[in-house]
């Protein structure tokens, strides 16, 4: 890794791995990013660097992405739209921005000769599995355009590495928390206690099962699998050992505020939304095998979560 382009580098995700990738690794880091959900703010700390540079950008805007690629030999692919509920109501826009994007940042990394590609997909492709935790080599039956999506970008990542070589790793993501976070169930919940400190209503029943990972735990993850992978395309579930139910994460953002007596009222059903998957918890054996195990709680991570929100005044 002598030079890292992350697209979506100024996300959730994309800012802490360039932190870390900035504090821990001698690389040059070109981050990629047409600051849509993402914000220069979460760059802030290494502003400046002269191993940084910042690059506003849209990766359907292929000229530009090549130009940006000139010199780079690893991609680290994160700019994607992230809503996982938005495909029922908006039926192009996973196609465009992760299918089609994907698809324009690996033609990007073809013409530039990128060695390494490392890909963000998500645990949403595994849909309602049969098997907990879920390993990587299950049917993948989709329940959402986000999924499939991801699961677009997966196989054409494959395409392109048998085409031109190409080292593909895959990661498929639990929802993850922690500091810069940007969208998910707590901050969710923090706006709606924030508009109502008394009530709080909470998609399907409350009994959902999700497994959550803090995003300290899932960057070493990345990294560890950047270090130990080396087949031509690998696939990493990246998750915790541990899942909480959504009620139980309702129970710990209204503690984390400081709120009593809120009362909880419920959608119903046993899903937040169609495309939705009751139970998440990933098979994480793969990646353990490369040395990485979470360190951090997913209680706690909720905690920090809640308090890196107040602290930037979302909560
Ligand atoms: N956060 C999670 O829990 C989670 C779980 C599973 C998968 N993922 C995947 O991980 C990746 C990062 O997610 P995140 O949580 O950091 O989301 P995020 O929304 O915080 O970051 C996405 C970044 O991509 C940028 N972006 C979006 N569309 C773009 C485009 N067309 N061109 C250039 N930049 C664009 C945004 O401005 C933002 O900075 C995404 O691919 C997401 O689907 C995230």
């Amino acid at each position: 890794m002598k030079h890292v382009l992350i697209t979506g580098g100024a996300g959730f995700i994309g800012s802490n791995l360039a932190a870390r990738l900035m504090a821990e690794r001698d690389c040059q880091i070109t981050i990629f990013d047409n600051l849509r959900t993402g914000s220069l703010a979460n760059l802030a700390d290494w502003a400046g660097n002269p191993r940084g540079r910042i690059v506003v950008g849209d990766i359907l805007d292929l000229p530009a992405l090549q130009a940006a690629m000139e010199g780079v030999d690893t991609v680290f692919h994160l700019a994607a739209n992230a809503d996982v509920r938005g495909g029922e109501t908006h039926r192009r826009i996973d196609l465009e921005q992760n299918t089609i994007g994907t698809w324009n940042v690996l033609e990007a990394c073809r013409a530039a000769g990128v060695s390494r590609f490392f890909l963000a997909s998500s645990a949403t492709v595994y849909g309602e599995p049969e098997v907990f935790p879920t390993p990587e080599g299950v049917p993948l039956i989709q329940t959402s355009l986000y999924g499939a999506s991801k699961l677009a970008g997966e196989a054409m990542a494959q395409a392109f590495s048998e085409y031109d070589g190409l080292q593909v790793t895959i990661f498929r993501f639990v929802s993850w928390t922690g500091p810069s976070y940007s969208h998910g169930v707590v901050r969710d919940f923090c706006a709606k206690l924030r508009d109502n400190p008394e009530r709080l209503f909470i998609l399907g029943d409350g009994s959902q099962r999700k497994s959550f990972l803090d995003v300290r735990d899932g960057i070493s993850g990345l990294l560890h699998a950047a270090e130990h992978g080396t087949g031509r395309v690998q696939i990493y579930n990246v998750g915790h050992d541990e899942w909480l139910g959504v009620n139980e994460v309702a129970r710990l953002v209204v503690e984390a505020l400081g709120l009593e007596g809120v009362v909880f009222e419920y959608a119903g059903g046993d899903k937040g939304w169609k495309g939705d998957s009751p139970f998440v918890l990933l098979d994480t054996a793969r990646l353990k095998a490369t040395g990485w195990k979470p360190e951090i709680s997913i209680a706690q991570s909720i905690r920090d979560t809640v308090a890196s929100l107040q602290r930037a005044g979302l909560a």
